[in-house]
This record gives structure tokens, C-alpha cells and sequence, in this order.
């Protein structure tokens, strides 16, 4: 999410820093910041803005010194400010940071009780104030106290630290964020992304799960956690710094589709509160007994998440629920007052239909709860409670990881509303929190049988429309890949709930025409498979997407593609990755401009 880079050696460290950032900026990024040691001490500077703004700080009070490192951020915990941006230092020890601390509320408490004071809301600092306890305590190297600190910390990180006591070493570790060493000659280099230090050097060293790298100008030493020695050879990286920036990728959405299982723990990290059945929501306090009605505005892809969030409060907290189009909403004097809670969502947080629906909401009385995933954009400000998605930047502009972390959210504020309705008990709270925590999981293993769709986009991606059909929950699923295919790769595609087809759809279907069913087993089965077997009387090509363990399906349907099996509230998560996909080869086979598709914007800001 957000950038790392790190230099050690023999020339000035700020222009690498610098440059290396700058490579990082197509993150996105909120504040920026670095720490140079001279050899004596070590000085912070860091500040809120585009990286521009820290040059211009640096241009005033220049940071001179061999040794140092550098942050973007992309606000998670706290919001983007002077005072939240990285580096963080605690007596001698700066550190940055990539990625969620999910202990951070315990460790911090612990840390105040001893007198520490923060001066940021970041759950970063508390690395740096652990680090230097343990320095204090005697820990005889920086790699050892950054060890002992790191047995504490639950979560993903990607971390590198420096100690003005110690102006010949740099240590960095990962779990589950990405971390690089880059190899030079008496000088070296860490970073988050390749991108930020291809430049500088092609050798590097990719560090592994749970391991340690003690960084010195004359060599590198990888440890796991225990301290334990790892053998690595380094890697010659050919790549060009846009392959790079894709991380070997062709397209970024092809990116993010792949990076949604990471991203979905990330939206889920320090949320789950197993032993009560319950979630954390840091940021909401709502009074749920006064909720009369929950009412969805929202817009695009954020429209079809809302969707799925009727089904989810109503069948999960039991509370009346209504969606609508934030466009519409806005021009029809909607009946709306206190008692409701208006939900906007927006990946973005600036679309201007869902601000002008949630100001009216506002006006007329009702409470406003915006889920988004930029941190201080414009909705989650003028709401009364911010729910972040932490999908991290995203940059294709057709949605995907900002679609499928928008529904874990969703599971969580109706797991939120349920637990405190009365609606849902702990048992069944605790029995979804372990289906949320199954999920990446099996959101990889959609995602490892990807080959499959590529096969199934070059067998139908010449038809010159396609029909894409659910119920229940999958209907708003086949809205969004009917939109996705149609996003990028410019062919008609219509989704509709499958109960609807023989009113008028029906009439589409031949020989010519493919039509995706969402078919997993449960409650509509046996309904899905009837309408299927409508399609395949008047000889439509039948893909279905259904749930592992099903034998029948087979033998009505053309192509299967099989997702795990899952709780219906999450089946939606696992169903909606093959229809990304098959958009995606589908645009790939057409050679369309994926990333930034004909007429299409990333943020619509306007009318
Ligand atoms: O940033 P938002 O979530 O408010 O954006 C809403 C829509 O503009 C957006 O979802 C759009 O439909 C995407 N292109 C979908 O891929």
C-alpha cells in the first residue's frame, strides 16, 4: 500500500531516497517522508502532500548523510497529516512501515501504561517505540531488538529501521508485504517495490515470510525470526521499471485481480474479534437499537456491492433495508429522516452523485456511514463515521479488489449491526468470522485456477453479447461482471436476476449467445439449474460458475468453473473472481486499453 526505500553506503542518501519515492508515486501516496543519519545522528523530515512538498522541505533543510530511508504512505491508521507520516522515531530508532498492525490497540495501551507518549495515530510509531525499549533493555544489535519486537507484533509488515547509535546498519523484515534488498558495490539498498531501486541496481534479493535482513555496505545477512541464518542467491531483474511497477504483470487490473487475497486480509486485519463472536470497527459508535432503516446510495460498482449489502443487514441484523442509485436518489425528494442510516459507498470517496445523496441525507436528518477506500477523501469527511476498506491504491480503472474488499466490508458492518440488533447471536457471529478468516485462502485458490477462464474468454470472447444471470445475493454478482466485460472489452452484456429472464431476456438467447450462470449450491439451486436448462433449449452457450462437490451441474452447462464452497454471505467474494477474469482475457483477446478503457474515469467528480 504504501513505499519503501532504504540506502546504505557510500554516496548522499537523500537524491536515492528521493528518486526511489518518486518511482513509488503511481501507489498513490498522502504524505511522504525520510530519515538520513550523518554518521552522528539521525534527522526526520516528513510532511503531508505529494511528495513535491518534501522536496521543497528538503530544499530548505537539507539532510546530508550516507545512510537513510524513506516513506509514501498511504493512510491506513490515522489520518494523512505531518504528524502520521513516516518515518517514526523513538529515542535513536526511525522506522517505516508498510502494512496493518492488528495488535496495535493492545501494544499501544501497554506502551502508554509504561509513559510512552505518541505523537502520531499510526500503529507504525508503536514499532518504533518497541524497538527502542528493547535497545534500552540491552538488546546487544539492532537485529536482535527488532526480533524480539516482531515476536510481539500480529499483522503485516514490511519494516525497515535504523538506530543513530548504530550508523552502519540498516534492518528490514517482512511478513506478508513485499520487501527487496538490492545488491550494489560497497553500498546497498531495501525497498518495498523493485520499481524504486532499478535504477540504482538489477541484483536483488527478494526476502521471504517471516525473515530478517541485517543491511551493511559491505554485504547483506538474511535471518529468519529465530535468528537462524538463510541462504539466497540473489536475482538479475530484467524487467523494464513499467513491468516493474505491474510486478511483472501485463495490466494492473490483471494486478489486482491477483492481489485480492491480500487485499481482503487487509480489510479484514484486527477486525475480527473471535472470542466474542464480534467485530472491531475502530471509528463507528452507532446507537443500533434507533436504527429504523438502512438505506445504500452509491454508484457504478459501488452500487452492485450495495446490493449485496441489503441482503447481508437484512438477513444478518434483520434491519429494513433500501438501495439506491446515488443519482437518483438525489433528484427524487426521497423519504428519509432520523432513524435511517444512510450507507455511501465509494471506492474513491469522491464521486459526486454519492456526496450530493449523502449532503441531502444530511439535511433531512439521517446519520451517514461511508465506506471508501481513501483515507480523508471527500465522503468519509463529511460522514458522521468512516469505515475503510484498505484495499490499497487502485489504478485500473475497471473495479475489482475495490469491489470484493467493499463486500467483506460489507460482511463486517452487518456482522456490526447484527451483533448489536440482537439479530445475530455469538455462535453464528463467531461461525462467520471463520468463514472471513478462510477467505483468502480460498480467493487464492479461485485465483491459482485463472488458466481455466483464459480458455473459456478465447472460446466465447467473439460473441457480440453476453447475458449474465444469479439470484438471490449472485444477481447483483452477474450485474458486476455484465459491467466489467462491458467496461473493457466494449462488448454488450446484460445482467439480470434469473427469475427475470423468461420476461423478456429470453427472447436474446441462440446458438450466437454465451450466458454466465452463478449457479452454487444452496438455497436457489434447484431454481438456477430450471432457468439453465431454459438457455440450453433454445441452444445458448452455458458457462457456470458453481460450488465445488457439485456432480449434476456438469451435464447441464457447457463449461464449469467451480469456486469453493462458502457461507452464502461470502459465496459472492469467491463468484465474482472468475467473472474478473473472464473479463479480463476476454479485453486481453481483443487488445483493448485495459487499464484505462475508452471514455471511462477512475474518480467521477462530476455530474
Ligand atoms: O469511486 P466510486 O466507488 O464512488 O466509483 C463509482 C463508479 O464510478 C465506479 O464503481 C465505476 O463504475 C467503475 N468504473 C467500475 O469498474
Amino acid at each position: 500500500m504504501c513505499g519503501i526505500v532504504g540506502y546504505i553506503g557510500k554516496r548522499q542518501a537523500t537524491p536515492i531516497l528521493i528518486s526511489g519515492l518518486r518511482r513509488l508515486e503511481y501507489r498513490g501516496y498522502d504524505s511522504a517522508g525520510v530519515a538520513v543519519h550523518n554518521g552522528e545522528s539521525s534527522r526526520v523530515v516528513r510532511c503531508c502532500g505529494k511528495l513535491s512538498n518534501l522536496e521543497q522541505k528538503l530544499a530548505l533543510e537539507p539532510v546530508p548523510g550516507m545512510l537513510g530511508i524513506g516513506h509514501t504512505r498511504w493512510a491506513t491508521h490515522g489520518k494523512p497529516s505531518d504528524e502520521n507520516a513516516h518515518p517514526h522515531k523513538a529515542g535513536g530508532v526511525s522506522v517505516v512501515h508498510n502494512g496493518i498492525i492488528e495488535n496495535h490497540v493492545a501494544l499501544r495501551n501497554e506502551l502508554e501504561e509504561e509513559g510512552v507518549t505518541f505523537s502520531s495515530d499510526t500503529d507504525t510509531e508503536i514499532f518504533a517505540h518497541l524497538i527502542h525499549r528493547e535497545m534500552r533493555g540491552g538488546a546487544e544489535a539492532l537485529a536482535r531488538g527488532v526480533q524480539q519486537v516482531l515476536r510481539k507484533v500480529q499483522g503485516a509488515y514490511a519494516i525497515v529501521v535504523m538506530d543513530d547509535a548504530d550508523p552502519s546498519t540498516l534492518v528490514a523484515a517482512k511478513s506478508a508485504s513485499p520487501l527487496v534488498i538490492g545488491l550494489g558495490d560497497g553500498e546497498n539498498y531495501v525497498a518495498s517495490d523493485v520499481t524504486a531501486i532499478l535504477d540504482e541496481t538489477r541484483d536483488m534479493i527478494f526476502v521471504e515470510e517471516q525473515e530478517l535482513a541485517t543491511v551493511r555496505p559491505s554485504g547483506v545477512h538474511i535471518t529468519d525470526l529465530d535468528g537462524n541464518p538463510v541462504e539466497r542467491a540473489p536475482r538479475r531483474i530484467n524487467w523494464s521499471v513499467v513491468q516493474a511497477e505491474k510486478q511483472g504483470y501485463r495490466h494492473f487490473m490483471q494486478k489486482e485481480i491477483f492481489e485480492q487475497p491480500r487485499a481482503v486480509a487487509d480489510t479484514l486485519a484486527g477486525r475480527l474479534d473471535r472470542e466474542r463472536g464480534d467485530v472491531k470497527l475502530d471509528g463507528i459508535d452507532l446507537d443500533v437499537r434507533s436504527i429504523r432503516r438502512v438505506v445504500f446510495v452509491a454508484c457504478g460498482t459501488s452500487y452492485h456491492a450495495s446490493l449485496i449489502g441489503k441482503f447481508l443487514v437484512e438477513s444478518l441484523a434483520r434491519i429494513p433495508t433500501e438501495v439506491d442509485l446515488a443519482s437518483e436518489f438525489r433528484y427524487r425528494d426521497p423519504l428519509i429522516g432520523s432513524g435511517d442510516l444512510v450507507i455511501g459507498i465509494s471506492q474513491s470517496g469522491e464521486t459526486a452523485d454519492t456526496m450530493a445523496a449523502m449532503k441531502m441525507a444530511r439535511e433531512k436528518g439521517a446519520t451517514l456511514l461511508a465506506v471508501s477506500n481513501v483515507l480523508e477523501s471527500s465522503i468519509p469527511r463529511m460522514a458522521d463515521h468512516a469505515f475503510y476498506t484498505h484495499a490499497g491504491p487502485e489504478i485500473g480503472v475497471a473495479s475489482t479488489k475495490a469491489f470484493v474488499t467493499q463486500l467483506a466490508s460489507l460482511v463486517l458492518i452487518a456482522a456490526y449491526l447484527g451483533r448489536r440488533s440482537g439479530a445475530l447471536d455469538r455462535g453464528r457471529g463467531d461461525e462467520l468470522l471463520g468463514e472471513l478468516a478462510e477467505l483468502p485462502k480460498k480467493m487464492s485458490d479461485v485465483i491459482e485456477h485463472s488458466a481455466q477462464l483464459q480458455v473459456i474468454a478465447r472460446r466465447y470472447g467473439g460473441a457480440k453479447g453476453f447475458l449474465f444471470l444469479g439470484r438471490g445475493n449472485q444477481y447483483p454478482i452477474a450485474l458486476e461482471g455484465a459491467l466489467k466485460l462491458k467496461e473493457i472489452s466494449y462488448i454488450h452484456a446484460e445482467g439480470y436476476a434469473a427469475g427475470e429472464m423468461k420476461h423478456g431476456p429470453i427472447a436474446l438467447i441462440d446458438e450466437t449467445m454465451p450466458v454466465i450462470v452463478i449457479a452454487p449450491r444452496g438455497a436457489h439451486y434447484e431454481k438456477v439449474i430450471s432457468n439453465l436448462t431454459e438457455v440450453r433449449a433454445r441452444d445458448g452457450k452455458i458457462v457456470a460458475i458453481a460450488t465445488r462437490g457439485d456432480t449434476e451441474i456438469g451435464s447441464a452447462a457447457d463449461e464449469v468453473v467451480m469456486v469453493p464452497t462458502a457461507a452464502p454471505e461470502i459465496l459472492p467474494l469467491l463468484t465474482a473472481l472468475p467473472l474478473q477474469l473472464l473479463a479480463y482475457y476476454v479485453a486481453v483477446s481483443k487488445g483493448t486499453d485495459i487499464d484505462q478503457p475508452r471514455n471511462l474515469a477512475k474518480s467521477v467528480t462530476v455530474e
